[in-house]
């Protein structure tokens, strides 16, 4: 049986009585792949100066937990190309081991999991996502611009060799993956991975236009019914991921569908950047500084304030709209800002 949750002196409860509970931290803005969809060729980074230190995070994370978020998911921009990183999840393991805190989860590409696979393991990391949007080789190179496919295939084993449950997250991108879908399924339920389709987001400027890349996952799942026997399940892994068991593979897929269904009625989460900014929801431009109360005092009473403040805003729900009408994106900032 599961031993008794430990009640939370103020625990956060937004004005819609959500209550926050899962945090999703970016810890750099900075990445070693380009995604298409994702950021320009020529993206500029902030200045380190900007950013929370580890111990910052460290505290920040803390402050979270102390008021109830049971589960921090670690992401970027690419989380593992932060130096010394391994130092936030070792920290971050105490929470684990006090049973203050569920899990810690990462967000990565893969792209360095064969030197950390291992230390994540250690630190207490049980499941990570790894983005992964194609199959081929060629075409990696060309969604990631800078990516590696071998490398990244290298660091899933390395994933689950050290015991770590990977979950495959694929963005569907009209005219580059779209002839994928039936292959990434079986590859990835062949391996004993989760995978998960994510509907392409307005966030951020990029080279292309993102009518062109967008798939209604509503459009996929109907396809993929024609290959599949596609059963509803109960399971979640407590994010937006709605699933399905696919009798044919025995494996479970998600999709993510921030535009087709808006699935903000049940948000638990809210996330920060790396430079300590909170933001309420994925979707809307209001957000509140944590770093400046962070570094006021050396006791929290300033950022518990701060993070009240910010709680007692969070929005109803996003409004992405992915048409031709508006060329600009719904939100300016970059999903490697705020984290995937
Ligand atoms: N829309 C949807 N998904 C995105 N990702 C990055 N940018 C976008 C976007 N605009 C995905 C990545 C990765 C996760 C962190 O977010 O592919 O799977
Ligand atoms: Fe990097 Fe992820 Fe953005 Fe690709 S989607 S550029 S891997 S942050």
């Amino acid at each position: 049986m599961a031993a008794a949750k430990p009640t939370v002196a103020r625990p956060l409860v937004d004005p819609f009585a959500r209550a926050i509970t899962y945090l999703r931290v970016s810890v750099t803005d900075r990445c070693d792949f380009r995604c298409v969809y994702c950021m320009s060729e020529d993206m500029h980074f902030l200045p380190k100066k900007d950013l929370l230190s580890l111990e910052e995070l460290d505290r920040l994370c803390a402050a979270f937990v102390a008021r109830g978020v049971r589960k921090i998911r670690i992401t970027g921009g690419e989380p593992l190309v932060r130096r010394d990183i391994m130092t936030l999840f070792r920290s971050l393991s105490q929470h684990l081991d006090s049973g203050a805190m569920d899990e810690v989860t990462v967000t990565t590409n893969g792209s360095q999991l064969t030197r950390f696979a291992r230390d994540l393991y250690a630190c207490g990391v049980r499941r990570i996502n790894v983005s992964l949007d194609t199959l081929d080789a060629a075409k990696f190179r060309a969604v990631t611009r800078w990516g590696d496919f071998d490398k990244v295939i290298a660091g899933i084993d390395a994933a689950q060799a050290a015991g770590l449950a990977v979950k495959i997250n694929a963005v569907a991108l009209q005219g580059f993956n779209d002839d994928e879908f039936e292959d990434l399924i079986r590859w990835s339920h062949g391996r004993g991975m989760d995978l998960t389709f994510i509907e392409v987001m307005p966030l951020g400027e990029i080279e292309g236009q993102r009518a062109d890349q967008y798939i209604p996952l509503s459009q996929v799942r109907a396809r993929l019914e024609r290959s599949f026997t596609l059963a509803p399940i109960d399971y979640s892994s407590g994010g937006p991921a709605r699933y399905v068991r696919i009798a044919e593979t025995g494996g479970r897929l998600g999709f993510i569908t921030p535009l087709t269904h808006n699935f903000c009625e049940s948000c638990n989460r809210v996330r920060v950047t790396c430079t300590g900014t909170l933001y309420m929801c994925l979707g809307q431009e209001d957000a509140a500084d944590l770093r400046a109360p962070l570094r006021a005092a050396p006791t929290d009473e300033p950022l518990h304030a701060a993070i009240d403040a910010a709680i007692a805003r969070k929005p109803k729900g996003h409004d992405f709209v992915i048409d031709r009408a508006s060329s600009r994106p719904a939100v300016a900032r970059h999903m490697s800002l705020t984290g995937g």
